[in-house]
């Protein structure tokens, strides 16, 4: 029988209520971690945990808006008083629009940075000093393949998944001596919300299904990739098999990108 790889850890993930962020919770918690879902969209958080409970998992949802230092004090009290000090942190809450470069204005760039950018910066910082503290801990953040290869029409986009790669890696190097790993995942394609929700996914701006088939055509590997996809890389890095192994940036792209 193998045992359980977070055990008695408690993770909190970001964005955890859809997507990436669900897959993610689901692969920690059938490796027996209390996974805290903190997302903007509370009353999905809370719908997913109770799913997860009622499956005879540990799931906790809480509201979370990475972009608000007001709204992570909050849940952060919240998550220590219920479930108690989060030894993983999954930064997986994030946004993707699609403009032509000259037409992004303010707003988008701003909105952008403060989601995918400073909402990494805002929720580490709440929960570093606990794994300082207690002397271990560790950091997934969600980058891209596009934060590793510039995309037309994205511009805005990848330079907020390159500056998460940037922080990974400096962040990487001031806590390794607390014994704390910081590293990122870059997802190539996962047919989630982000891609085709009604209103905001953004197939919306790329002709639908033409725009997919652009982007899935030609995987190496044969398939877009899975959110369970992102939860294993995830789980590598939180478990012990990675303690060693810091400041990386690990595409999960079915071979899309190499470098
Ligand atoms: N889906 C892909 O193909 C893909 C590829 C590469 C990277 N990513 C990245 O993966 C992450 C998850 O994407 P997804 O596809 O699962 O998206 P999604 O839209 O399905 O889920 C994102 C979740 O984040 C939450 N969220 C948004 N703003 C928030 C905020 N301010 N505070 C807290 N929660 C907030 C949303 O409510 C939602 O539950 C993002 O960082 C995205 O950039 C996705």
């Amino acid at each position: 029988m193998t045992t359980a790889r977070l055990k008695d850890k408690v993770a909190l993930i970001t964005g955890g209520a859809s997507g990436i962020g669900a897959g993610v919770a689901a692969v920690f918690a059938r490796e027996g971690a209390h996974v805290v879902l903190g997302d903007l969209d509370v009353e999905a958080a809370e719908r997913l945990a109770t799913s997860m409970r009622e499956a005879g998992q540990l799931a906790t949802g809480v509201r979370l808006d990475v972009t608000s230092r007001a709204s992570i004090d909050e849940a952060y009290a919240t998550i220590e008083r219920l479930v108690g000090v989060p030894d993983v942190l999954v930064n997986n809450a994030g946004i993707s629009t699609v403009r032509d470069f000259l037409d992004i204005s303010d707003q988008d760039w701003d909105t952008m940075m403060n989601v995918n950018v400073k909402g990494v910066l805002l929720t580490t910082q709440r929960v570093l000093p606990g794994m300082i503290e207690r002397g271990s801990g560790r950091i997934v953040n969600i980058s891209s393949m596009a934060g590793k290869q510039g995309l037309p029409r994205l511009a805005h986009y990848c330079a907020s998944k390159f500056a998460v790669i940037g922080l990974t890696q400096s962040l990487a190097f001031e806590v390794a001596a607390h014994n704390i790993t910081v590293n990122a995942v870059c997802p190539g394609v996962v047919r989630t919300p982000l891609w085709d929700d009604a209103s905001k996914g953004i197939l919306n701006d790329l002709e639908g299904e033409k725009g997919w088939r652009s982007f899935v055509d030609g995987i190496p590997l044969g398939r877009p990739q899975s959110a369970e996809d992102m939860g294993e890389a995830c789980l590598f890095f939180a478990s012990d098999a990675a303690s060693n192994i810091t400041g990386e940036s690990m595409n999960v792209s079915g071979g899309q990108q190499v470098h």
